[in-house]
């Protein structure tokens, strides 16, 4: 299942994915955090020490080969683009670490959290492209990914509306806007409600940085039963961000409920594949006719398998 967390800058995207992330490891499951941000703090909030794994986005070459598998309609990687839909033949992943794309890019942290990074801005990108290339390389995993019940993908996504340049915030089973609770914070979640209005985005708040009840109450006004519980202010985290991270163990109680509450809001979710590959060609359609086939000089709406829908059917029939 997949979560994305978004909102606006500073609201605490990065610490509460590292918290879901290290709250679901701890209790046994399986996990990948994936920083899609291309400001890379995922790796410090997860308690992850040294530099990060080499980057999905830094290879894209390598991505597309092995994701295209021997799909007749990919003879060329070079024409795939972000939202390059799979089809019979494409590489279809799961979560097992033996993997190779998790060997070649998932580092692990001492809880038990797989994370992967989108990747930073390079020397060569400045002015040149556009980091939308990199969160591309994103949506192009989870187009390929079939993971199930029971196993959790959580993606700290880049502030604000930028999640809208692609189709990368119809891809989660779960969206949580992590909103402080101010007035900018819950204009951001309205902003995104509407953005996201009739792509069948599940969109929930966080509350974080909650001081006493009365904020929770002026956030609950405001959101209504959107908010789905509230992080507070939280000494445990303030220790970690002056460098004297104390075991996971130690987190405040009523923020492990909250986190608590989120994996059952999650676990509750069922993912309907049609509709979500319905929601991937989609994309690439649009994809396509904006840029895509004048980049490519092809036309790839020929990418289409039309008789494909991945899922734990197409799994099988691998
Ligand atoms: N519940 C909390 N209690 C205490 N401090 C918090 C809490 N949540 C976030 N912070 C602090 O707020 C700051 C911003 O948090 P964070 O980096 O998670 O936000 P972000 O939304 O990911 O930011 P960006 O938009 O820059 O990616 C950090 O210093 C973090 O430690
Ligand atoms: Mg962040």
């Amino acid at each position: 299942m997949r979560i994305a967390l978004v909102g606006k800058g500073g609201s605490g995207k990065t610490t509460a994915a590292a918290l879901f992330s290290r709250h679901l490891a701890t209790g046994g499951a399986p996990v990948l955090a994936v920083d899609a941000d291309i400001n890379q703090h995922l790796g410090a909030a997860l308690g992850h020490p040294g530099p990060p794994p080499r980057p999905l986005g830094g290879d894209l070459p390598w991505l597309k080969n092995h994701l295209r598998g021997n799909n007749p309609r990919l003879p060329h990687p070079g024409e795939m683009i972000k939202t390059t839909p799979p089809g019979r033949g494409s590489r279809l992943l799961d979560l097992d670490s033996a993997g190779a794309l998790l060997q070649r890019f998932a580092a692990r942290t001492a809880d038990g959290v797989r994370y992967l990074v989108t990747g930073e801005f390079d020397e060569a990108d400045i002015g040149v492209s556009c980091y939308h290339a990199k969160t591309g390389a994103v949506e192009l995993y989870l187009n390929h990914l079939l993971d199930g019940p029971g196993e959790y993908v959580v993606v700290d996504m880049t502030a604000g509306a930028d999640a809208f340049a692609s189709g990368l915030f119809t891809r989660f089973d779960l969206t949580v806007l992590v909103s402080e609770p101010t007035r900018r914070g819950v204009g951001v979640y309205q902003q995104y409600a509407r953005h996201a209005a009739g792509h069948g985005v599940e969109l929930r708040v966080l509350g974080n940085k909650i001081a006493d009840p009365a904020e929770a109450g002026w956030l609950r006004e405001q959101v209504g039963d959107a908010l789905l519980g509230c992080l507070s202010q939280s000494p445990w985290v303030r220790a970690t961000e002056r460098g004297e991270p104390a075991p996971f163990a130690e987190l405040e109680p009523a923020n492990r409920a909250a986190l608590d509450a989120l994996r059952g809001v999650l676990d509750a979710r069922r993912r309907d594949w049609a509709a979500y590959h319905h929601g991937t060609v989609e994309f690439h359609l649009r994809n396509a006719a904006a840029w895509g086939n004048r980049s490519a000089g092809a036309d790839l709406a020929a990418q289409v398998d039309p008789e494909f829908v991945p899922g734990p059917v197409a799994a099988r029939a691998r």
